[in-house]
C-alpha cells in the first residue's frame, strides 16, 4: 500500500518517496517483498501523486494498481481486487514501513498457512502510542477478534501494549467475500483494512497474530521525526554490518552510509563521512573526516584526506586525494596519482603517478602518466558554447599558474613555463612559454615616491 498522502509529513513529496538510508521508503519495502515472491507478483497500490511514485519505482519492475481516491487502507485492497483475482493468498505490506525484513514476511506467511487462517498479522510489544491495538480472543490465544485504532480505542483498550504492525496475509477468497462489510463509520471516514479482523472474526473466519522478535520493524515514516529515527536505525545497522565484515568505522553514529555501499576489509572510515549511492571502496583505504562521496569506485590502498567531495569518480589503487578536492563525474584518477587541495576535476583521466597537488581546474582532459600539473593550472575547456579537450602526454611538466586553452595538446615530455597561456599545441620535448617577457625599470619605485612627496 503506497497510495496515501502522508499528511503528517507536511510535504509536497508523497510519503512513500521520502528517503531513509538513501532510498525512498517504498523501495525498501519492495526490496524486502522481492526476496519472498518474484517481482511479477508484487503490486504497488499508488494514488496520491501516482505518476511521481510510479516514475520513482518503475525501475524495480513491480506492477502498479491505481487507487485514484484514497479512502483508506481497506479501500486500497478493494481497488486491488482484480489484480489479485488469480492468487490464493496475498501478503499486504505498508509502503511507509521500510524496516520490515524478508525474514519477518516469511515467518508471517508460514504462520498464516500453518494456521489455515483467513487473516494473519504481526503484533509487537513496543511503545503503543499512535498504533492500532490488537484485541485477542483471550490472552493465551493466537486468535484475534478485532483491531482497534488508537483514536477509537477506549481507555482500557489504550492500555493494551500489543500493537498492529500493519503487515498482513489474507486468504484472497475470504478477503473479497467479506470486504464489502467494511464501513467508514470512524474518525477518518475511511475504510480501515484493520477492521477486516473483526469482520472476518464475526464471519467465523480464523484471524491470528504472532509477535515479532524485533519490535522496531513496525516503525513507519509518518512524521519527520519518525523518518529521522528510521534513518538512524538503518545507518547504524549498515555500519554494524560493515564492521562485522572487517571495516573500521570510527564513531559510527556520525557516518552516513547508504545501503548499497560496499567496502572491503581493513578500510578505515573516520568520523563524519558520507558514503552514498553505489560507492565501492577497496581494502586498506582510509577515508578521512568530512568527505561526501557518491557513486565512486575507489580501489585498494587509497587515501582520501579530509573534506573531499566526489561524485561518480574512479580512483586507482594507492592514489592520494585531498584534502578538499572536488572530483566530479567522469573523473578517473590513475594508480598512485595525487590530487591535492582545492583541485576540481571533471571528465578527466589522470595517468599513473601523475600529480595535481594545488589549486587547479582540470576538465575534459586526458593526462598521461608521470605528469606534473603545477599549482593554479587551469584547463580552459569552455568557449561559451562548446566544451573542448586538452591532451597532456606522459611525462609533461606544466608550470604553475598556466592556462591551457582547449582544444590543445602538450606532447610527451614537454615543459610549459610558469604562468603561460597555451593556445597552440606544444610538440614533444619542447618548452613552451606563453607570457609577456619581464621588464625591469631600474629605480622606478624610488622616483615615484620622490615625486609623491613634492
Ligand atoms: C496503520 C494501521 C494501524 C497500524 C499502523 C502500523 C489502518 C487503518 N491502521 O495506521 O492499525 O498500527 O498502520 O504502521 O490501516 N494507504 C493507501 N491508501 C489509502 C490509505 C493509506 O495505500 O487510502 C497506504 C499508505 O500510503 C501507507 C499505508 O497504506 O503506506 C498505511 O497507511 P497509514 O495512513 O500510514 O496508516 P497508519 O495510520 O500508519
Ligand atoms: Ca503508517
Amino acid at each position: 500500500m503506497a497510495a496515501g498522502k502522508g499528511t503528517r509529513l507536511k510535504s509536497q513529496i508523497p510519503k512513500v518517496l521520502h528517503e531513509v538510508g538513501g532510498k525512498p521508503l517504498l523501495e525498501h519495502v519492495i526490496r524486502a517483498a522481492v526476496r519472498i515472491v518474484p517481482v511479477k507478483d508484487v503490486y504497488a497500490i499508488i494514488g496520491h501523486e501516482a505518476e511521481r511514485v510510479r516514475a520513482a519505482t518503475e525501475h524495480t519492475g513491480v506492477n502498479f494498481v491505481l487507487q485514484s481516491e484514497q479512502r483508506g487502507t481497506g479501500h486500497a485492497l478493494m481497488v486491488a481486487r482484480e489484480a489479485l483475482a488469480g492468487y490464493d493468498h496475498v501478503i499486504v505490506l505498508s509502503g511507509d514501513a521500510p524496516l520490515i525484513t524478508a525474514e519477518t514476511i516469511v515467518h508471517l506467511r508460514n504462520f498464516h498457512l500453518e494456521e489455515q487462517a483467513a487473516m494473519a498479522l504481526t503484533a509487537d510489544l513496543d511503545d503503543p502510542r499512535r498504533y492500532g491495538r490488537v484485541l485477542r480472543k483471550n490472552q493465551r490465544s493466537a486468535e484475534v477478534r478485532a483491531i482497534v485504532e488508537e483514536r477509537a480505542a477506549s481507555s482500557t483498550q489504550k492500555k493494551i501494549r500489543e500493537i498492529n504492525s500493519g503487515f498482513y496475509v489474507f486468504a484472497v477468497k475470504e478477503l473479497y467475500d467479506n470486504i464489502e462489510r467494511l464501513s467508514t463509520a470512524n474518525a477518518h471516514r475511511e475504510y480501515y483494512l484493520t477492521d477486516m479482523a473483526e469482520v472476518l472474526y464475526k464471519a467465523q473466519q480464523r484471524v491470528v497474530a504472532f509477535k515479532t522478535v524485533d519490535a522496531s520493524e513496525v516503525l513507519g515514516g509518518n512524521t519527520r521525526e519518525e523518518l529521522a529515527d528510521i534513518d538512524e536505525k538503518m545507518r547504524l545497522s549498515k555500519c554494524r554490518q560493515l564492521m562485522a565484515d572487517g571495516v573500521t568505522v570510527f564513531y559510527p553514529a556520525t557516518c552516513v552510509i547508504d545501503a548499497d555501499v560496499e567496502i572491503e576489509p581493513d578500510t578505515v572510515i573516520e568520523p563524519y563521512v558520507q558514503l552514498l549511492g553505489k560507492t565501492r571502496i577497496g581494502g586498506l583505504c582510509r577515508i578521512r573526516s568530512y568527505c561526501v562521496i557518491r557513486d565512486a569506485e575507489i580501489e585498494d590502498g587509497v587515501s582520501v584526506l579530509p573534506g573531499c567531495v566526489m561524485d561518480g569518480a574512479r580512483i586507482g589503487a594507492g592514489a592520494v586525494v585531498g584534502p578538499y578536492s572536488r572530483l566530479r563525474p567522469g573523473t578517473e584518477i590513475g594508480e598512485g596519482a595525487h590530487v591535492g587541495n582545492f583541485v576540481e576535476t571533471k571528465k578527466i583521466k589522470l595517468g599513473k603517478g601523475s600529480k595535481a597537488n594545488h589549486l587547479t581546474y582540470l576538465g575534459d582532459a586526458e593526462i598521461g602518466a608521470g605528469v606534473n600539473i603545477g599549482a593554479g593550472t587551469i584547463t580552459c575547456n569552455y568557449d561559451g558554447v562548446h566544451k573542448h579537450k586538452t591532451v597532456i602526454d606522459d611525462g609533461v611538466f606544466i608550470g604553475s599558474d598556466s592556462t591551457l586553452v582547449a582544444p590543445v595538446r602538450v606532447g610527451k615530455g614537454a615543459y610549459v613555463g610558469a604562468a603561460s597561456c597555451i593556445t597552440e599545441d606544444v610538440p614533444e620535448d619542447a618548452l613552451a612559454i606563453g607570457r609577456a617577457r619581464q621588464v625591469v625599470k631600474e629605480g622606478w619605485a624610488g622616483e615615484k615616491r620622490a615625486a609623491r612627496k613634492k
